[in-house]
């Protein structure tokens, strides 16, 4: 059975589609991605998921329960840390902690206990006791996912965990997402970072104008849409044909600005033509594998115009 079963979930605000037809299954165990350019839908389709949005139309089941019947006893099996933190500024975590597990029932000793037991895996140790107003970015955000754990959540649910975190604290909360995971613990998480989806995500769905538009494990996406090289450099669209030779005219590309990339399997070699070609231009070329991002460009269009 699917921890998750969300069966054809639309959401209409106003005369606005924000969320159309879709339908998502995630099993237990998976950290499981959904990802998409700004305003696809996530932020949405996730508030319907844990029962604070009603769908216009559609049902949602998680953990077998129908949401829209028992919303509160789904909750107290989940932790959802939303987009924008939601803490008590005036406290310090250890309060804000103890407040939150207060919610869920916890008593002492076991609420002091699960408290530490937090600051300790989002290593919050250092300012465990200043006010939140005072703590940075980064502090801020790490408290609000360990207040989402303090229930021990079946499901945790992460809209964005990582934006605006320094390369040093995501790559720590990635290994405590692992840890969760290989506890047991199902998440599912939104981010913009393909780089951090395909290391972190068994399986994305990527949505964009409100519907699912593909589903895979990283791995597997990258294989069927795009050969495993591509080549990237500077150039304008009118260069561009004079740049590449027949074997690279009909190459699958992604155009963002000047940055062109193409795809195909011997990049290295497109590359070494267009060098000697001319000699005298110094454009930097970048050959490297093709990633997560390159498909989620292809397919949901690397700029505000929409897919390639
Ligand atoms: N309460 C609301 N009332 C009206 N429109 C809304 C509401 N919530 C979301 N929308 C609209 O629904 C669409 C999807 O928004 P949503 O926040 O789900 O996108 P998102 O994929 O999470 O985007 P982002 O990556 O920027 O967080 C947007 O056009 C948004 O303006
Ligand atoms: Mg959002």
């Amino acid at each position: 059975m699917a921890l998750i079963e969300a069966q054809s979930v639309s959401k209409q605000f106003g005369d606005r589609l924000a969320v159309d037809d879709i339908t998502l299954r995630v099993s237990r165990g998976l950290c499981f991605g959904l990802l998409g350019p700004n305003g696809a839908g996530k932020t949405t389709t996730l508030r319907m998921l844990y029962g604070v949005t009603r769908p216009t139309s559609g049902s949602v089941r998680v953990f077998g329960i129908d949401i829209a019947r028992e919303p509160r006893r789904v909750r107290a099996r989940l932790g959802v840390t939303l987009q924008q933190n939601v803490l008590i500024e005036s406290l310090s975590p250890r309060e804000n902690l103890r407040v939150f597990g207060r919610y869920h029932l916890l008593r002492e000793p076991a609420l002091s206990h699960r408290a530490d037991e937090l600051i300790d895996f989002l290593e919050l140790r250092s300012h465990a006791t200043v006010p939140v107003v005072h703590l940075s970015g980064g502090f801020q955000r790490r408290l609000a996912i360990a207040l989402s754990l303090m229930n021990r959540p079946e499901l945790l649910i992460l809209d964005e965990p990582t934006t605006g975190l320094d390369p040093a604290v995501r790559i720590a909360l990635w290994s405590r997402v692992r840890e969760l995971r290989a506890q047991g613990t199902t998440v599912l998480v939104t981010t913009h970072y393909m780089d951090e989806a395909q290391r972190l995500c068994d399986r994305v769905a990527i949505m964009a104008a409100g519907k699912i538009i593909e589903e895979g494990a990283p791995d597997e996406l990258i294989a069927a849409h795009l050969a495993h090289e591509a080549v990237e450099f500077d150039c304008s669209p009118e260069e561009e044909h004079a740049l590449l030779d027949a074997s690279a005219t009909s190459a699958p590309r992604v155009r963002v600005g000047r940055r062109l990339m193409l795809y195909l399997p011997n990049a290295t070699a497109l590359a070494a033509r267009i060098r000697q070609a001319d000699p005298q231009d110094l454009r930097s070329l970048v050959v490297r594998p093709t990633n997560l991002e390159d498909v989620f460009l292809s397919l949901t269009g690397s700029n505000l115009e929409g897919p390639v």
